[in-house]
């Protein structure tokens, strides 16, 4: 039987395809951009979004089958991300997914994004052991995860309004640096010093046990934003790149210490990153000092896969499909769709 799934995404503002073999190959991996569209709107316009990704998703798909020199009739199943994410851009990749299904009469698979999101650093790492931490960290969602096995996923703890990648563009939007934001302070903040502004890192003490236990594992970044603009209205001579600098060590302490903290207390002896987010060198260069001091491997999926791509929603589809099988047609898109958790 062929181990081939092609996979379509397009929860946001990224249409992509991409065809893996069994989890592990990246035969292609396609994925155009609408960045440009939505810029000088300051972020995604939910409209425009769908509209883009009706135009690119034929040649998108045709280019990913193509390069991974595949037909229909090679594949084990269609996988298309089916939430969460933008109601209107998701329809279309599922639409597409289902009517290749049945036109070359192969499996449906409908994948959830988060999920997906967590499959990017297995691309590289098939045999990655679990149970492992997994820190999620994208533009939507920010959660502290343990993955007990394929499709088993305990939440530790999310984040109680804004998610990292959110914060990231919500400072680079006032700072004027462009969306999205993440990559923009990424690059700057590696000409700043990370330590010429002390801003605030919500729930986190030095010792976790002072904290409910519905706090440990949370993150909270709206305060940290705040105290951003609140120190750049009374001090507007500051060096933005210190700026910068020093608010992504803010978020990147947070994340970096609950992770240290949940490796201690499970036990688990591998952590991995996953989400836009994970594409920022100073959280790569943190998490992995983090989790190598408490005994844990750290595996970090490379840049490209962090950020929306559909070889992530593959591979995530192909350990799915073999679980579980194929979906049924009449799975829609789901907007909110959440991890589907244990416990
Ligand atoms: O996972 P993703 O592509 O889309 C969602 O599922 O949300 O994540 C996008 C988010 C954006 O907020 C973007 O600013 C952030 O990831 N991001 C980064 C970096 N690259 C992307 N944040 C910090 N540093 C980066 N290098
Ligand atoms: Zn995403």
């Amino acid at each position: 039987m062929s181990d081939l799934v092609l996979a379509i995404e397009t929860s946001c503002d990224e249409t992509a395809a991409s065809v893996v073999e069994a989890a592990r190959v990246v035969r292609s991996s396609v994925v155009s951009s609408q960045v440009d569209q939505h810029a000088r709107y300051g972020g995604v316009v939910p409209e425009l979004a769908s509209r883009a990704h009706v135009e690119l998703l034929v040649p998108v798909v045709a280019e990913a089958m193509v390069a991974a020199g595949v037909e229909g009739r090679d594949l084990a199943a269609v996988a298309a991300t089916t939430g969460p994410g933008l109601v209107g851009s998701l329809l279309v990749g599922v639409s597409a997914a289902k009517a290749l299904s049945l036109s070359w009469n192969v499996p449906f698979v409908a994948v959830n994004h988060l999920e997906a999101h967590l499959y990017a650093a297995l691309l590289e790492e098939p045999d990655l052991e679990m149970p492992m931490v997994v820190l999620l960290v994208s533009g939507g969602h920010t959660m502290l995860v343990v993955m007990e096995d394929h499709g088993r996923y305990r939440l530790l703890g999310s984040t109680l309004d804004d998610a990292a990648g959110e914060a990231f563009d919500k400072v680079a939007r006032y700072l004027g640096l462009g969306y999205p934001g993440g990559p923009a302070v990424d690059h700057l903040a590696v000409d700043g010093d990370r330590s010429a502004f002390s801003y605030p890192r919500a729930l986190v003490q030095e010792n976790p046990a002072t904290l409910a236990d519905d706090r440990r594992y949370a993150f909270s970044f709206s305060g940290l934003k705040t105290a951003v603009v609140n120190h750049l209205r009374s001090d507007p001579d500051a060096s933005t790149a210190d700026v910068v600098a020093s608010f992504q060590e803010a978020v990147v302490d947070a994340l970096v210490t609950k992770t240290r903290w949940a490796i201690e207390e499970t036990g688990v002896r591998a952590a991995c990153l996953g989400g836009g987010v994970a594409a920022n060198s100073r959280l790569r260069e943190r998490f992995v000092e983090v989790c190598n001091g408490a005994g844990a491997r750290a595996f970090l999926p490379p840049p490209a896969m962090c950020t929306d791509n559909a070889a992530m929603v593959a591979a995530a589809g192909w350990w799915q499909f073999r679980r579980e099988g194929p979906s049924p047609l009449d799975t829609g898109a789901d907007p909110n769709l959440g991890l589907n958790l244990i416990g």
